[in-house]
């Protein structure tokens, strides 16, 4: 993982812009469970697909402005929600449809874990935990700017079974493809986000407070875009 890091935070650090601060939670009241079911993302309509790709641009500096409950549940659903229930198969492609990402979304209330098959969030943790977040990567002020944070992460050995020392690959691979998917999303919503990859994995494990094997690939502060 070491080359990784070291090319993120190359990459990452030759385009840091500092934001304003941010705003307070963005998901609804959770259930006694813990888990919040999220609205069902519209499917049809929208932006046309070229445009959300002609508009993306790295968005790192955002206005206070929540996002809505139907805007999370869209861009967690883009990320990797269900697309066909028969078959179990996800929104982003994932090799065998083994489907060892989890997405986290974290905000003002606490960090929730994406359950795909309810269309829901479970909460995780409770309490603010972005600034340490910012903290755990190299101090990107994007992190704690954003009123949500999703965190992509993968469990690795899930796809390893089948695929060996490949597993890793396409877990990072598929990493690209459920990140693109949020931010085309996030675009034709009219929010914007960043990619954030220049970050301290353990830190990031155990602030989220990720189970054994999960680690996290990609941050993606998301948010009402300050200027334009
Ligand atoms: C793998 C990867 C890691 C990145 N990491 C960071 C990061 O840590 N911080 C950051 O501000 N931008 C990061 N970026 C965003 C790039 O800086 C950005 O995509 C690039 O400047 C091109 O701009 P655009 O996204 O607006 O097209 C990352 C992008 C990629 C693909």
């Amino acid at each position: 993982m070491l080359t990784r890091d070291l090319l993120l935070a190359t990459i990452g650090l030759a385009t840091i812009v500092l934001a304003m601060t941010s705003g307070s939670a963005s998901t609804p009241p959770t259930a006694g469970d813990g888990e919040t079911a999220l609205p069902e993302p519209e499917t049809t309509g929208g932006m046309a697909l070229s445009e959300a790709i002609a508009t993306r641009r790295s968005v790192r500096a955002f206005r206070k402005t929540l996002l809505t409950p139907a805007q999370v549940g869209s861009i967690c659903w883009s990320a990797q929600g269900i697309t066909d229930s028969a078959e179990g198969r996800r929104a982003a492609p994932s090799a065998g449809a083994l489907y060892p990402m989890t997405v986290y979304v974290v905000d003002a209330d606490g960090v929730f874990e994406y359950r795909p098959k309810k269309h829901a969030l479970r909460r995780v943790r409770a309490g603010d935990v972005r600034a340490d977040l910012r903290a755990a990567a190299l101090d990107q002020s994007c992190v704690d700017a954003a009123p949500t944070c999703l965190v992509v992460a993968m469990t690795v050995k899930r796809s390893a079974r089948k695929y060996g020392t490949w597993g890793e690959r396409y877990c990072l691979i598929e990493a690209g493809h459920i990140a693109q998917n949020a931010l085309l999303q996030a675009t034709a919503l009219g929010l914007g986000g960043v990619p954030v990859g220049a970050f301290d994995d353990d830190r990031v494990a155990a602030i989220l407070g990720l189970p054994d094997g999960c680690e996290p690939v990609y941050m993606l502060p998301l948010g009402v875009p300050a200027r334009g």
